[in-house]
């Protein structure tokens, strides 16, 4: 039996000329946590091209929705960044990943912080209403060079609304989105701004403690290691698959 799934491709969204989303089918028999990642790409030469990706979509939806990268010379997404809707996508059976609620020892603050298309996890884990019943705030980081690619601004900004989530979000979830190359309201990479104290606390919580606070990454190598040492400094021990801890980590490949 394959391993994979094949799904039809229901929308493309091109953010900015790096970054682009999409949503496909979703066999019924595919089964996740919010906050998983699973391998999908494209039959080339009869071969499966293949990268892991995040699955954005919550798991009660019924389709799957994924953010990318767009890399010119990418042996994938130099392809996928040109599929359109009825294309056939290739997904992995078995989605897995560290991001995980349940890996967290309980907490009263969860920050979910991802750089570039390491938002895509959040996603899923801040659309989940579990996530509200275990955490009294939740902080989602979006951290881009340009203010162009704060893909889904306008949803995390527009969730207190939400019909169904509104109620369980409102007054929990906070929204902070970064930018590093150009004039915006909130500006910096998100270590300078907690090293220099002015993030959590711009958001009137306080400054981060293992004791009260959760955290989960996903980004660069470059930011994961930075804010790995930073979590470590503070106290915050590193949780995984088998033992939950202060803090989980998870790599958004850069180089697809
Ligand atoms: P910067 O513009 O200063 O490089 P990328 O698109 O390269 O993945 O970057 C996404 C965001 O992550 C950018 O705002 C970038 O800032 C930031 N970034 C890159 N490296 C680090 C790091 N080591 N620590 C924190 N933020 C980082």
């Amino acid at each position: 039996m394959s391993a994979f799934l094949e799904e039809r491709v229901l929308s493309v969204h091109h953010w900015t000329d790096r970054l682009f989303s999409f949503t496909t089918t979703r066999d019924t028999s595919l089964r996740f946590s919010n906050g998983h990642f699973t391998m999908i790409g494209l039959k080339v030469d009869g071969k499966n091209l293949l990268r892991a990706y995040s699955i954005a979509s919550p798991n009660y939806e019924e389709h799957l929705e994924f953010l990318s990268i767009k890399v010119e010379d990418g042996p994938l997404t130099s392809r996928l960044q040109h599929i359109q809707v009825g294309d056939t996508i290739i997904v992995g059976k078995k989605p897995t990943g560290t991001l995980l609620i349940d890996y967290l020892l309980p907490g009263k603050n969860l920050y979910l912080i991802g750089t570039g298309t390491g938002l895509a996890p959040w996603l899923a884990v801040a659309r989940d209403p579990e996530t509200y019943e275990k955490f009294d705030n939740v902080v989602v980081v979006h951290g881009v060079r340009e203010v162009k690619e704060l893909a889904y601004q306008e949803m995390f900004e527009q969730l207190p609304e939400h019909e169904f989530l509104g109620e369980i979000v409102k007054g929990k979830l906070h929204y902070y989105p970064t930018v590093t190359r150009e004039p915006f309201r909130n500006q910096g990479r998100i270590t300078d701004l907690i090293n220099n104290n002015v993030f959590p606390q711009c958001l009137g919580l306080p400054a981060l403690n293992p004791e009260t606070d959760r955290v989960m990454l996903c980004g660069s190598p470059a930011m994961l290691a930075d804010l790995k040492h930073m979590m470590e400094v503070r106290g915050f021990k590193e949780g995984n698959t088998t033992t939950p801890g202060d803090f989980v980590i998870e790599r958004a490949f850069v180089e697809k």
